[in-house]
């Protein structure tokens, strides 16, 4: 068997978030995510995080599926809430995580904020910001001996559009183009837990961001126009601030592009986390036309911009198009873009696939996720021979988990996890993965 291989010191890692994984909803206070999935209609099939996948309890056994693999990092994030009531159950996963040799590389904040934050506006209250900044200080001030990198923030788009802009994810807003203060409050928490991460100590600070090509369906000067603005807000305005100091487009600035905070927000980072899944093909809205289903969520009809679907032959289970040379398209864009782009780190990258429970034989045979891992690794190094520079790859998701909106059906795991016992299964993914590790070169 033949692995791509990368060069020496590339770190392979696996990722998660609290929410998604943990469980025990009964030992801290509600985040929007209890919230939302409490209320009718919002999750399909009714499901909820209140158990997940019980990481809370099984994180030991949980390590260990990770650290078997060989990995050199595992990404998780915190549940802000757990922080305030529980901090101690993080020393416990800090120190599972180290001593089974593998490097933590946690994310402060996952899309899961303190209802009572909410409740006093939430990303909405620039006072959101400053609370963020303290729970950063508090974190790297009680780990910081033990965990060298972080991740600031998780996708800041994905949250301010499903869960700002649109009703799909927590807390389930609606808001419209009247959701920029969101983006712009998330990145300023971002500048401002940097400063507060490197006051602790932190040696090594980064971001995750959703990033992916977006197209127009056509030459057409009203495609071209609606897809530029659907890339200045869902990629663009999310770097550009990063790694320029500025919003990528004159209506964005003037509504929310406060110099002092563009400054704070524009602070270096020593990685940058790019979280990639699929491209995205926009055009500008036909009368009439129905546009319902393309995405995982519907733009609302009134907006410049309607998603067609990418032309593609494959499709994960989840529906998502399956474009891996998209990943090098967006690493090679996003390095002539920022000059300045420090080494980037892939944060997420994987499939859902519709795998049922081990047979016969113990073995979960998850070919079409191999075949999905592959491409996509292939396509890390082919930006890398294109001249970006790619540290790291963390495949999306260690465990099966709760997929937000979509429940437990989308499974993303290279390990399989029960519905009814919770029982958990390395799938054939899980022994490619590994072995893919063991096969590098690492002189
Ligand atoms: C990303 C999220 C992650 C997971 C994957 C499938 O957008 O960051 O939590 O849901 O998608």
């Amino acid at each position: 068997m033949l692995y791509p291989q990368f060069p020496p010191g590339f770190r392979f890692g696996m990722a998660t978030s609290a929410y998604q994984i943990e469980g025990a909803a009964d030992g801290k206070s509600s985040s929007i995510w209890d919230t939302f999935t409490a209320r009718p209609g919002t999750v399909r099939h009714g499901e909820d995080g209140r158990v997940a996948i019980d990481h809370y309890h099984r994180y030991a056994e949980d390590v260990e599926h990770i650290a078997a693999a060989g990995v050199h990092d595992y990404r998780f994030s915190f549940s802000w809430t757990r922080v305030q009531s529980d901090p101690a159950f993080y020393d416990r996963l800090v120190d599972a995580i180290l001593e089974a040799g593998v490097r933590p590389v946690p994310t402060l904040y996952h899309w899961d904020l303190p209802q009572d934050l909410e409740d006093a506006g939430g990303w909405m209250n620039r006072d959101t910001a400053y609370r963020l900044a303290d729970y950063a200080g508090t974190l790297v001030s009680r780990l910081g001996d033990r965990v060298r990198d972080w991740i600031t923030m998780n996708e800041m788009s994905v949250h301010t559009l499903y869960g700002y802009a649109l009703t799909d994810h927590a807390p389930g807003r609606g808001l419209g183009l009247a959701a920029l203060p969101a983006a712009h409050h998330q990145l300023l928490a971002h500048g401002l837990a940097v400063q507060a991460l490197r006051a602790g100590g932190a040696g090594s600070v980064g971001v995750a961001n959703q990033h992916f090509p977006v197209s127009p369906a056509s030459d057409d000067p009203a495609d071209v126009a609606a897809a530029g603005l659907f890339a200045d807000l869902t990629n663009w305005m999310f770097s550009d601030p990063l790694l320029r100091g500025e919003y990528p487009n004159e209506m964005i600035q003037a509504e929310i592009g406060d110099p002092r905070d563009l400054e704070v927000i524009s602070a270096p980072l020593d990685f940058y986390g790019v979280n990639y899944y699929e491209p995205t093909m926009i055009e500008a809205p036909r009368a009439g036309k129905d546009y319902s289903g393309v995405l995982e969520v519907d733009i609302p009809e009134g907006l410049p911009f309607s998603p067609v679907p990418v032309k593609s032959d494959e499709r994960t289970d989840f529906g998502w198009a399956i474009v891996p040379s998209g990943l090098t398209e967006i690493l090679t864009t996003l390095r002539d873009r920022y000059p300045n782009l420090p080494p980037v780190l892939i944060t997420e990258n994987g499939a859902s696939f519709h795998d049922a429970g081990p047979g016969p034989d113990g073995r979960i045979r998850d070919h079409q996720r191999i075949a999905f891992l592959e491409a996509h690794l292939q396509a890390v190094a082919a930006a890398q021979e294109a001249g970006v520079r790619v540290d790291g790859y963390y495949v999306w998701s260690a465990l099966d988990n709760f997929e937000w909106a979509a429940g437990f059906d989308e499974r993303f795991g290279l390990v399989h996890v029960d519905r009814e016992t919770l029982a958990r299964t390395r799938k054939d993914s899980w022994y490619w993965y590994r072995d893919l590790i063991a096969a590098q070169r690492r002189s």
